[in-house]
């Protein structure tokens, strides 16, 4: 689970967040939604411990990201910067990180495998495609079997089959209980990512729960009215960012 309370931060004079609450909850893929600049990728940032917010704070299973004992197997992450070393082939890239968390060879190849790089692992990544190279950062990310995961803009670079590869395979990792945090400015994609349905809606829902999902919607440089706040126990609302739940 992760939870972010009135979490805010400025670059200088500008607030990029203001006030931000939420709560991410296991089993569902949560949608993180806003146009660009909204500061999505700064709030994943700041749930990572890599950027530090100006006030409030925020957790991942109840603790900041920076006291987690084993971080890699607790939370994978796939920010939009590719930070992967362009000689080395995809499995290599793996395996160095394989290697220095403990995590077995055997994982590496199942993580390229449920990836789809199977037949390409022994390239050069720097040689990868956009689609390969989110593949690729997608594996990193599941490398060390995290329950909570946090995907930046996942579905750029990738062809049609690509997209809907990435939507079943975050339905399924929510549906073994995991907590799936995913940030598009496409509202399209998401409502296609997301199955919404209204928090009230929740104890009666019997669908299974890969088709639950919920989202966050920041509204960036455009306050939202206070509107849906008291319709939902989760998450808060905050003067510049509206949850939404349909
Ligand atoms: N290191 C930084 N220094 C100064 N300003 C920054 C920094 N990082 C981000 N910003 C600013 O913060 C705002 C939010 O940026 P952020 O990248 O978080 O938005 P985003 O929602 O991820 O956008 P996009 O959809 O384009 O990825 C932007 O106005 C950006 O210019
Ligand atoms: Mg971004």
């Amino acid at each position: 689970m992760i939870q972010a309370q009135a979490l805010s931060k400025a670059y200088g004079q500008k607030t990029v967040v203001d006030r931000l609450n939420f709560t991410v909850r296991p089993g569902i893929v949560t949608g993180f939604l806003g146009p660009n600049g909204a500061g999505k990728s700064t709030t994943m940032r700041m749930i990572l411990g890599l950027d530090r917010p100006s006030s409030g704070f925020v957790t991942v299973n109840g603790k900041l990201y920076a006291d987690l004992p084993a971080p890699l197997h607790e939370v994978g992450a796939l920010l939009e910067a590719r930070s992967v070393h362009t000689g080395r082939s995809a499995y290599n890239h793996l395996l160095a990180l394989a290697r220095t968390h403990g995590i077995s060879t055997a994982r590496v190849q199942h993580v390229i495998d449920l990836v789809g790089l199977t037949d390409v692992a022994r390239k050069r990544a720097g040689a990868f495609s956009l689609g390969m190279g989110q593949r690729l950062g997608i594996a990193a990310a599941l490398l060390g079997d995290p329950g909570t995961l946090i995907l930046d803009e996942p579905v750029n670079g990738l062809d049609p089959d690509g997209i809907l590869w990435i939507r079943n395979l975050l339905k399924d990792l929510a549906a073994e209980g995991r907590t799936v945090l995913v940030s598009s400015h496409l509202m399209s994609e998401m409502s296609l990512t997301a199955d919404h349905h209204r928090h009230r809606e929740r104890q009666t829902d019997r669908r299974p729960a890969h088709r639950r999902t919920h989202r966050i919607v920041l509204t960036g440089h455009r306050p939202g009215p206070h509107t849906a706040g008291n319709r939902t126990a989760v998450p808060h609302q905050s003067r510049r960012c509206r949850h939404h739940q349909q």
